[in-house]
């Protein structure tokens, strides 16, 4: 695998996962493989457990990191060709991207949608740019329009958790003061619908995802009977994806919230979030503390994706 950018760069999904719980019984099995060779990550957007769980992956198969914040002490980059550079930015992406590709093996890249044109932002314009200049292998850390990573790492949690081969799994929109983009729900649609299991999406009308990421999940607009006989409710914010509000926030409906009397309604339920949560906005302070809550350890699972996806890019060098 030279690029990781969706579920379909990873070839069979049953061989991944079994990849992936085979690294986490033994993490340091394969530090020679990264040996003299350098991950750049590239940050184009704040980050916690992107920025840990992917270096820590790296140097568990003995690799070298480097990571740039580009707006905070780069220079900062023009992406469109035939501006007239008189303004802000005083280096071009086009520069940029092939010089970072001189001083490293492969490269990790955040760059969120910017809200400012679809087009843009759903043709992977950034990553996009990085995966044809740079020379160099490139993966997502969370894109305009994807989170593979997340959404992998979300995977190889609902196989540890699940209590039937065929678990019913809700993703649920809740309640959020900004407009947040749609690639974890996205991406988490896309992996969900690589899979057999049940999968339900619920959210309030002008919600709908792009078809492409929906696919042939179950679209529910009550949020109770979507939870009913759930087992496993991933909770997510995204601002509009239809026109003309794309990009904008046509809700803010607190009685969408994730709180105990829904849950209730589950199949004792797992609560699943990608993280950061504003509490008490998508999810009350009970369910995030219950039990029922496995948004640590799904987290944790982060660094077993980015190390899986490390490792097949490594071996394709
Ligand atoms: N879930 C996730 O990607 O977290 P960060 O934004 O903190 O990296």
């Amino acid at each position: 695998m030279r690029n990781f950018t969706n579920v379909h760069d990873l070839g069979d999904l049953q061989q991944a996962l079994k990849e992936a719980f085979e690294i986490k019984k033994d993490k340091f099995r394969f530090t020679e493989l990264g040996k003299n060779k350098t991950l750049l990550m590239i940050f184009f957007n704040s980050s916690l457990r992107t920025r840990l769980s992917t270096q820590k992956a790296a140097m568990n198969l003995g690799m070298n990191t480097m990571v740039l914040d580009v707006n905070q002490g780069a220079w900062k980059l023009e992406s469109e060709r035939g501006v007239v550079m008189d303004g802000d930015k005083p280096e071009h992406l086009l520069e940029a991207i092939p010089v970072m590709g001189c001083y490293c093996d492969v490269i990790g890249v955040r760059s969120f949608a910017q809200f400012e044109s679809k087009e843009d932002d759903y043709s992977e314009k950034i990553l996009n740019q990085f995966i044809r200049y740079s020379g160099r292998p490139v993966f997502s850390m969370e894109a305009a329009t994807r989170h593979p990573l997340q959404s992998f790492a979300d995977l190889i949690t609902i196989e540890e958790y699940k209590k039937t081969e065929r678990p019913k799994v809700v993703l649920t929109w809740a309640p959020h003061p900004k407009a947040l983009p749609q690639a974890v729900p996205n991406s988490f649609a896309e992996w969900m619908n690589a899979t057999d299991y049940d999968f339900v999406i619920t959210h309030p009308e002008g919600y709908e995802l792009a078809p492409e990421f929906a696919g042939n999940a179950r679209v529910e607009y009550d949020q109770k009977k979507a939870f009913e006989g759930a087992d496993f409710i991933y909770a997510k914010n995204w601002a509009a994806y239809t026109d003309p509000n794309y990009g904008q926030v046509v809700s803010k409906d607190r009685s969408w919230t994730v709180d105990t009397e829904k849950m209730a309604l589950t199949n004792q339920a797992y609560f699943m979030h990608c993280l950061p949560v504003r509490r008490n906005m998508i999810v009350t302070d009970d369910v995030i503390e219950s039990p029922q809550s496995i948004v640590i350890p799904e987290a944790a699972n982060r660094e077993i994706s980015a190390q899986t996806v490390l490792k097949k890019i490594l071996e394709s060098l």
